[in-house]
């Protein structure tokens, strides 16, 4: 069973294609919305949310100045209650597969809070030791948003930059190797499921997810 329709598909694998990114409103139904956010609210009450760091497993670090969001890192066979979200996650792979011509063969996400005055500065989402990154794929989970909560999340083009408001339900695909991007300082508690589409499978050895 398919999320959505093969033209949706084509239609922002084309935006994709275009504009090396595209913005997807109301992407999940409710139940899966309400789902993700009972699961995320569980491992923020039992305290399972880290600190990020940057770069890959053999050079990670924590740097506060550069980002300073608390993660969960996402697991298919712990996680049995996301399952839908990681069909959903599957599925974005295979068309993009398929419409793309691309190799994915994987994915890896987290969850993601931003505490009240933390921020990502700008980077680009591959590291230089491991560039298996492909697509970057954000789901924001903030119902309340509202302008001058901040938290936008900054796409960096040359023909002008853009700035996705983190609002509940908008999903952001983009690609992993042209964007730069950076998360603006948010006053509120910011939340997304974050994760890429990876070209090999993040099982192998050192390359490990942080
Ligand atoms: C990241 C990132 C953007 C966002 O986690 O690498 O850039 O809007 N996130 O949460
Ligand atoms: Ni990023």
């Amino acid at each position: 069973m398919n999320f959505f329709t093969e033209e949706q598909w084509i239609n922002w694998v084309d935006q994709l294609a275009e504009e090396d990114y595209v913005v997807i409103d109301h992407f999940l139904s409710e139940e899966h919305f309400s789902q993700i956010m009972s699961f995320f609210s569980k491992q923020i009450d039992q305290n399972q949310l880290r600190k990020a760091g940057i770069g890959p497993s053999t050079e990670y670090q924590i740097e506060e100045s550069v980002r300073g969001d608390l993660i969960y890192w996402l697991d298919e066979n712990r996680d049995e209650a996301m399952r839908p979200f990681f069909n959903l996650a599957d599925e974005t792979r295979s068309q993009l597969n398929k419409l793309c011509y691309l190799s994915l063969s994987g994915f890896e996400f987290h969850l993601a809070k931003y505490p009240p005055n933390s921020f990502y500065k700008k980077h680009l989402d591959q590291f230089k030791s491991r560039n298996n990154r492909m697509i970057s794929m954000i789901i924001y989970l903030n119902k309340k948003w509202k302008e001058g909560d901040g938290g936008e999340l900054v796409i960096y083009k040359d023909t002008g930059n853009i700035n996705v408001n983190p609002i509940a339900n908008r999903c952001v695909l983009f690609k992993s190797a042209d964007i730069l991007h950076e998360v603006l300082l948010t006053t509120k508690p910011r939340l997304s499921v974050t994760g890429w589409l990876l070209y090999l499978p993040p099982q192998l050895g050192p390359i490990l997810p942080t």
